[in-house]
This record gives C-alpha cells, sequence and structure tokens, in this order.
C-alpha cells in the first residue's frame, strides 16, 4: 500500500508529490513550519491528505510547547494553528482538522500539559487511522454506481496519495476493482500541477488497474465517442447546497458530462462538508503562482513576462451533480436536505 503520511518516532514522513512518479522520495518533518511548507508547496496535497497533515503538524507543533501552564500552552496551540491555518485556502479538511485538536484541548484542559500533548499525538494519528476506514466506506457506498466493463474519467487525484490511503473518487474504482468488475479508467492530466498524469496514473499502475492518460481537452471527444459510463471526482469543500469546489477544470468535466448524459458523482469524507455555506460562492479559491502555468517541470513553455492566471479550484454547480458519495451514505438532490441528514450533528 502507499504510504502517504505516517507518524513514525515523533517525525512526520511524507512521501513528496512533487517528484512523483520520477522519483519516490519520503521527506521528515521534525518541526511545524516544516509541515507548513510542504503542505503550501503540494509536497503533500489532496483535501484529506491536508487535513492529516494539518493535525500531525499541531501535534508537532504542540509537543515542542515550553509552556508550563494551558494559558501559554493555548497561546503556543494558537500560533501553530495560525501557520498551518494559512498554508492552504479551500480544501475545508484543513480547517476540519484544525477543529478537531481544538476540540482537544478544551475537552482535556484540565490535564498537566505532558498529558495534553500526548491527547494531541493520539487524535492525529486516529484521524490518519479514521480517514482510511472512511475511504473504505466510500468505496463500498460507491461501487453500485460501476457496473462490469465500464469506463472512468476521472479528474485530478482522488486517490491514495490525496488521504491518507485507499483514496476517496479512487476509493469507488478501488472497492469495484476488488469486488472483481472487469473497469478502466480515464484519467485526465489536469494541467498545470498534472496531478492527473503524475499521481494518478502512477498509483492506479501501482495497483494494476487499467488506466489510460489524456490530455484534459480530450474529455469531450471521448464522452462523444461514447466511451465514458461514469465520472467520479473528489471534492476540496461542499457547500450546503451541493455545489462542489474541487480542481480546475472539474466544472468543465460536469457540464461535458451534463451534454452526453453521463453520470457524474462525487466522492467526498463528511469532514469535507461546509454546511456553514449556503453555497459555493463564498468557496475560497486559491489562486496559486502564474508560474505553475508558464513552466513544466521547470521548463518555461510561454513567451517570458507573459501574464497568466491560475485559480486552482472552480466550482461544480450542484445541479451537475449526480450524486455525492459519503462514508454514511449517498446524498442525492435536493442536497440542502440529503447533506444535512448525513451531516447529522458533525456540522463544519
Ligand atoms: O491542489 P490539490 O492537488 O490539493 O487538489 C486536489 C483536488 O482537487 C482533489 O480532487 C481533492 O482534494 C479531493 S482528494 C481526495
Amino acid at each position: 500500500m502507499i504510504n502517504t503520511i505516517e507518524w513514525k518516532d515523533d517525525i512526520v514522513r511524507m512521501i513528496d508529490q512533487t517528484v512523483l512518479p520520477e522519483r519516490e522520495v519520503y521527506i521528515e518533518c521534525t518541526d511545524y513550519n516544516q509541515v507548513a511548507d510542504a503542505i503550501r508547496t503540494m509536497i503533500i496535497r489532496g483535501a484529506p491528505a491536508i487535513g492529516v497533515a494539518a493535525a500531525m503538524g499541531i501535534a508537532l507543533g504542540t509537543m515542542a510547547s515550553q509552556a508550563d501552564n494551558i494559558q501559554n500552552f493555548s497561546q503556543d496551540f494558537d500560533e501553530v494553528c495560525r501557520v498551518i491555518g494559512e498554508t492552504r485556502p479551500t480544501a475545508v479538511n484543513l480547517f476540519w482538522a484544525i477543529g478537531q485538536m481544538r476540540a482537544i484541548i478544551q475537552k482535556y484542559n484540565s490535564l498537566p500539559i505532558n498529558q495534553l500533548k500526548d491527547k494531541l499525538k493520539q487524535r492525529a494519528l486516529e484521524i490518519r487511522e479514521q480517514d482510511i476506514a472512511i475511504n473504505r466506506n466510500i468505496g463500498q457506498h460507491g461501487r453500485q454506481f460501476i457496473k462490469d466493463g465500464d469506463c472512468i474519467l476521472t479528474h485530478c487525484n482522488a486517490g491514495a496519495l490525496a488521504t491518507a490511503g485507499y483514496g476517496t473518487a479512487l476509493g469507488v474504482v478501488r472497492a469495484a476493482h476488488e469486488a472483481g468488475k472487469r473497469l478502466s479508467v480515464l484519467a485526465d492530466e489536469t494541467r498545470p500541477f498534472l496531478q492527473g498524469a503524475r499521481l494518478t496514473a502512477w498509483e492506479l499502475m501501482h495497483d494494476g488497474i487499467d488506466v489510460t492518460l489524456i490530455t484534459d481537452n480530450m474529455a469531450g471527444y471521448f464522452m462523444q465517442q461514447g466511451k465514458v459510463n461514469l465520472v467520479v471526482v473528489g471534492a476540496d469543500r461542499i457547500a450546503g447546497n451541493g455545489d462542489v469546489a474541487n480542481k480546475i477544470g472539474t466544472y468543465s468535466v460536469a457540464v461535458l458530462a451534463k451534454e452526453h448524459n453521463i453520470p457524474f458523482y462525487v466522492a467526498a469524507p463528511v469532514s469535507t462538508l461546509d454546511l456553514s455555506l449556503s453555497s459555493g460562492d463564498e468557496i475560497p479559491i486559491e489562486q496559486r503562482t502564474s508560474d505553475e502555468v508558464t513552466h513544466v517541470q521547470g521548463k518555461s513553455i510561454a513567451p517570458k513576462g507573459v501574464k497568466a492566471a491560475h485559480p486552482a479550484f472552480d466550482v461544480t454547480p450542484a445541479r451537475y451533480v449526480t450524486a455525492i458519495i459519503t462514508e454514511r451514505g449517498v446524498a442525492r438532490p435536493a442536497y440542502v436536505d440529503s447533506l444535512k441528514a448525513l451531516a447529522g450533528e458533525d456540522i463544519n
């Protein structure tokens, strides 16, 4: 199994996703600032994986605190959360994880500081373990949508590398594959960061799942040819009305799918729901450096000095989404009610 992120001897170890697939390199973080840098620079990326990294970063940061009373310890905790919280704005799992760690401080604030540090570490490790179990459940709920012989189109990487393991969208694919269904995947390369080409193709090949890489502008061609049976993607944040923020280009795929009567599924854990937002218009969209557009793997592909834009995510309106697959079951339109029912008490 691909080991995206783990805690070992009080070190956070993660696979460096910026150099895959050419090199399989692991980086080790001993300090929370290194974890924050790893999230910011996309050494680790994908909403659930960012959440796990944030929790582990907070555990590392608070372990190093010299505070000997709860007031000073809480101040150190707040500073660590501030740094981690400023790394990437769109994936709500980051803020969910900060909330989970804050709840530990609140619950155990009367414990001696050393025991409180242990509780924070335990919660971070638990978030990692739970994420893998959650993804397996997403797979179980989602595999019904894949029929024997289907071809699934996916965008970006919502796989083991984007989570603690197994994946959300690719978890659905894996569960169907494990159930013995014959299937194939069309992976959008996902310009500009190439998560589809570098990561999705790599991890599906690693598992022996039939994958064909296409450039983003080929999706319509394959749909028109009748080659795509369904689309499954992940999500970075889902608003209360079912609008879905995911990697830039997801919206275009959803519009194409609707035109061709192809079902469009979103697979995500409940921690990706942000029911505090009534629509996707309120989701903050990360703007990344234009260098990622003008350069590919460090090589310039555009005239020097050209302006380039780089919104890293877009919002797919709920009307394009056939269903949202979570670990607790499948939400269908109207999402305002179905998502609320799935979230229960755990509302972001
Ligand atoms: O910029 P990234 O690579 O972090 O974006 C990742 C995505 O958009 C994924 O599809 C999403 O986080 C879901 S991952 C299970």
